[in-house]
């Protein structure tokens, strides 16, 4: 049992079908047979919240996406085909992923180096997008705890992560790692970036209300050997901010949501 994914006329963004992940010659079985279907538009990308318990193997899909691990089995597509160098990917993971030898202008600007692009112009590219994540006059510091926090240090990841025009933007519990005010800081800067730029945007998160306020559709994986059985859309305004979270419908999604995990985790489905 599980989610039916159809394909529409829609553009195909992420499918996964028929994934399997087995450790140990087949031994360890976390991922069985599962499905996934992101569609939507190519212009506005779609935002899908990710739920699971630990070791379900939240991760493990978003290295698949990402072209960093290959399923046992089954098939991983982006727009359409095998993932590969040419797909716009780019993660954000929940441990601090910067370069702490290097300055935080010199780590979101990495990216470009590699593409052989001017120190000047790169740097110019690096400062507009350090300003767009509010760490001007943080550029020259190391990239490094506690020369920067912690929500700091996440900022600089996402500036990197964006970089490189991501068409598809992979967070790992992102914002797991923060303090309470930081996240939500963090959640709202996370909603300007994805309504500037329109990435498709896949979010791990343990977090429900966090999933229900950022995510159009939230999909529920159940324990290893893990597949997804749960959709729920969240029907709330597009444009969301703080006074989303004060509508009773708000309250509701959470409800449904954790009503949903509970249920998934007492059966065994
Ligand atoms: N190389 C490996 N050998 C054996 N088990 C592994 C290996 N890599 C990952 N796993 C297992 O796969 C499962 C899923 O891991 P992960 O994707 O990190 O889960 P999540 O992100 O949902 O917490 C975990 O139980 C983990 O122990
Ligand atoms: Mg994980």
């Amino acid at each position: 049992m599980g989610i039916q994914f159809e394909n529409t006329n829609a553009v195909n963004i992420i499918e996964l079908r028929g994934v399997s992940q087995s450790y140990d010659k087949g031994k360890v079985s976390v991922i069985e047979n599962l499905d996934l279907l992101i569609e939507g538009e190519s212009k506005q990308g779609q935002f899908a919240a990710i739920l699971g318990m630990s070791g379900c193997g939240k991760s493990t899909l978003l290295r698949y996406i990402a072209g960093l691990q290959k399923p046992t089995s089954g098939k991983v597509l982006v727009k359409g085909k095998e993932v590969g160098k040419e797909n716009r990917v780019s993660m954000v993971f929940q441990q601090y992923s910067s370069l702490p030898w290097m300055t935080v202008l010199d780590n979101v600007a990495l990216g470009l180096r590699f593409q052989g692009i001017s120190k000047k112009e790169r740097n110019e590219r690096a400062m507009e997008m350090i300003q767009l994540v509010g760490l001007d006059g943080h550029q020259k510091k190391y990239a490094q705890y506690p020369t920067l926090s912690g929500g700091q240090l996440q900022r600089v990841a996402i500036a990197r992560s964006l970089m490189s025009n991501p068409e598809i933007l992979l967070m790992d519990e992102p914002f797991g790692a923060l303090d309470i005010k930081t996240r939500l800081q963090m959640q709202d800067l996370l909603i300007g970036i994805w309504e500037k730029f329109s990435p498709t945007i896949l979010f791990v998160t343990h977090d429900i209300q966090e999933a229900v306020y950022l995510a159009d559709d939230i999909y529920i994986m159940k324990h290893a050997p893990s597949r997804f059985v749960k959709h729920i859309h969240v029907d709330l305004p597009f444009q969301r901010n703080r006074d989303t979270k004060r509508l009773p419908h708000f309250n509701n999604l959470v409800h449904e949501v954790e009503d949903a995990m509970m249920l998934i985790e007492s059966e065994d489905i």
